[in-house]
């Protein structure tokens, strides 16, 4: 049997009833063969402080090594973010700036699928241009097609299910090409 490729997702929103959540959490049901996605919240990172990180600390803080060592674990990243002030959210550009430093860093040249929804008309798209720099200077390759999620709060049931079948069949499209990148990558 083919290995199982392991995907780490996580949500920009830290709220109970995020769509943005929701949609990560809708991914479990639409993997491609021979895929896994583990869930994890960035909700505990403390904010980015240089007296906690190495060299001036012996340690990063518990929350910090765990997600750092969750991101090195795994074949590729899924970001599901909202976007906020046309950016970043920032508790999610915190956990990425926590993972970024050091030359251990797991993070640089991860591949990642990066998705976003709102409730406004844009689904994320400028959250999502915001990251192009970020993963630009990070070398991480983002596959496409790209997703983005407006009008969320019609495409979700009172449970939180997605609904809407256009989404399911973009995030099909995404899953895939993720897994056929990771593919290519380890052929070589
Ligand atoms: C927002 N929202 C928002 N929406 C958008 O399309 N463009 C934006 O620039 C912003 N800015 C923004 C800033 C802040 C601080 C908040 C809290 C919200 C609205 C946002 O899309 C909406 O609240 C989403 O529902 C948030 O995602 P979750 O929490 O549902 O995943």
């Amino acid at each position: 049997m083919d290995k199982v490729i392991q995907l780490l997702g996580f949500s920009g929103s830290l709220r109970k009833g995020s769509y943005n959540t929701m949609l990560l959490n809708s991914l479990k049901e639409l993997l491609p063969e021979n895929v896994s996605l583990q869930i994890v919240s960035i909700a505990d990172i403390p904010f980015y402080n240089g007296d906690l990180d190495l060299p001036d600390a012996t340690e990063r803080p518990q929350a910090v090594e765990a997600f750092r060592d969750a991101i090195s674990k795994a074949d590729a990243l899924v970001i599901v973010s909202p976007e906020y002030n046309y950016s970043i959210p920032g508790a999610l550009k915190n956990a990425i700036d926590w993972a970024s430093r050091g030359e251990d860093s797991p993070i640089l040249k991860k591949t990642v699928s990066l998705m976003g929804a709102s409730n406004g008309m844009w689904g994320t798209v400028r959250m999502q241009m915001a990251f192009q720099p970020v993963f630009l200077t990070l070398g991480m390759r983002q596959v496409k097609p790209e997703v983005y999620v407006s009008k969320a709060q019609d495409k979700f049931d009172k449970e939180g299910k997605l609904i809407d079948e256009g989404t399911k069949k973009i995030l099909i499209k995404n899953l895939l090409a993720l897994k056929e990148a990771i593919e290519k990558q380890k052929t070589y």
